[in-house]
């Protein structure tokens, strides 16, 4: 456990699916460590919000984030994990006292609401954090970075280079 309510929460986890990591996913982890001292990201090993599989195996998530945190140039003690099973369980093992999750619009809002509902339910002593989400990566998330990668467009403007490369390499192959 993460100790008692009154603790500073010095440890937050950024959890998501990262299928594939974003612009925006990473101003979110950018943001995290601006705010709290340790930083891990989690990816999760299930399918997505969907109920569907994901287009990149869970290593390659895995790999993909950590390559753009060194290139982009975000700190290098943001570590980067994956998980399977409960979030609030991983929280709960790694000793980190909250969740930071980034808020693009509204529809995102409900999503969100009813995550942190669920795990503050199974886990009173998680706090979750919500960073708004930059104006400029707004409108960014991994389905629409898969959709129009799948339609052999380039999304350098929307992910890094090594996301980039591994989204055309993807879709070449299938
Ligand atoms: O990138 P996403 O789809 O917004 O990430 C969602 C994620 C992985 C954070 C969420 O589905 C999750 O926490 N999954 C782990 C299983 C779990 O704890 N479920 C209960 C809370 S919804």
């Amino acid at each position: 456990m993460s100790g008692s309510s009154a603790d500073t929460i010095t440890h937050v986890v950024v959890p998501g699916t990262f299928d594939p990591v974003t612009f925006g996913h990473l101003d979110v982890i950018r943001r995290a460590r601006r705010l709290f001292p340790r930083v891990t990201v989690a990816v999760a090993a299930s399918a997505n919000k969907h109920g569907r599989g994901t287009s990149f195996t869970l290593e390659e998530r895995v790999d993909m984030i950590r390559e753009a945190i060194e290139l982009e140039g975000l700190p290098a003690d943001i570590e980067v994990l994956p998980f399977t099973g409960l979030l609030v369980t991983f929280c709960h093992e790694l000793g980190a006292g909250g969740v930071v999750k980034g808020l693009r619009a509204m529809t995102d809002f409900e999503y969100e609401l009813q995550q942190a509902d669920l795990n503050s339910h199974m886990a009173p002593d998680l706090e979750s954090v919500f960073v708004m989400s930059s104006p400029k990566y707004g409108y960014v998330s991994s389905s629409i970075v898969r959709e129009i990668s799948a339609m052999g467009s380039d999304v350098s403007i929307l992910v890094p280079a090594n996301v980039n490369a591994r989204l055309r390499a993807h879709f070449a192959a299938s």
